[in-house]
């Protein structure tokens, strides 16, 4: 489904990939975990063309996305809830969910609307509080539900458990698990490795720009270099 083909990215003088390959298949569960400033937030900034890439490609469905413009690949179906939930305060839950849905024909909003909102029983039940009222975890949901409003068949999710209490993090992972029920293919950003790789298919250690390990998730679980360095020894 998406293949991102030796990807480099620059800040200015910075190199933040130097040469990233990694591919998605549909259906999948796939993670990146990596210490901070590895360029994981990079790599998915690359796929949905927030920051053009300098060299490699980007291919979603078969076809070159890398060059396009973010709102075109948003059309393709890629979909990124960015690190750091960036809901809008001020307004109302359901406000924030139909600025997700802004690409989408406006006959097809309040329809996209109840189905969301049917995965997220309790936003439902704050859809006229302000966004900036709710709590941490229910601003993450409301970030997953906001990326969900333009129907992606990609989703890409930037360190979605951060911040939160651990009957938070068990739930959003239990979301996570539940969209991909729902038809979706969804690719992790995680800080939180042992949980990503509990519930990912496949996924992909990234070190400084660069891909270090890659493999099945329960392999990696037990890979003396992803327990040393990212499991707690
Ligand atoms: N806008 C920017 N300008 C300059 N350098 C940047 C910018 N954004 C990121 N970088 C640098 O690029 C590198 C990769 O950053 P990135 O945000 O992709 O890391 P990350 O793996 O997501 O880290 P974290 O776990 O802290 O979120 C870092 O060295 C960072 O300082
Ligand atoms: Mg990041």
């Amino acid at each position: 489904m998406l293949r991102l083909t030796d990807i480099q990215l620059l800040y200015g003088p910075i190199e933040a990939l130097r040469g990233v390959s990694l591919e998605v298949a549909e259906g999948e569960i796939v993670t990146l975990i990596g210490a901070n400033g590895a360029g994981k937030s990079s790599t998915l900034k690359a796929i949905s063309g927030i920051h053009a890439v300098v060299g490699g490609s980007i291919e979603f469905r078969g076809q070159r996305i890398d060059g396009l413009p973010p709102h075109e690949i948003v059309g393709r179906g890629i979909s990124h809830c960015p690190e750091g939930r960036r809901i809008f305060a001020d307004l109302s839950v359901r406000e924030n969910l139909l600025m997700g849905g802004y690409l989408l024909p406006k006959s097809e909003t309040a329809q996209q609307l109840e189905q969301v909102l049917a995965m997220f029983p309790r936003l439902s039940e704050r859809i006229s509080q302000a966004g900036g009222t709710l709590s941490g975890g229910e601003q993450q949901m409301l970030a997953i539900a906001r990326a969900l409003m333009c129907k992606p068949a990609l989703l890409m999710l930037d360190e979605p458990s951060l911040g939160l209490a651990p009957i938070m993090v068990a739930k959003i992972f239990e979301t996570i698990l539940s969209l991909r029920q729902h038809g979706l293919t969804v690719l992790l950003v995680e800080q939180n490795a042992g949980a990503a790789l509990e519930i990912s298919d496949r996924g992909y250690v990234l070190e400084v720009g660069s891909v270090t390990l890659s493999g099945d998730s329960r392999a990696l679980r037990s890979d003396p270099r992803v327990v040393q360095a990212y499991l707690g020894g």
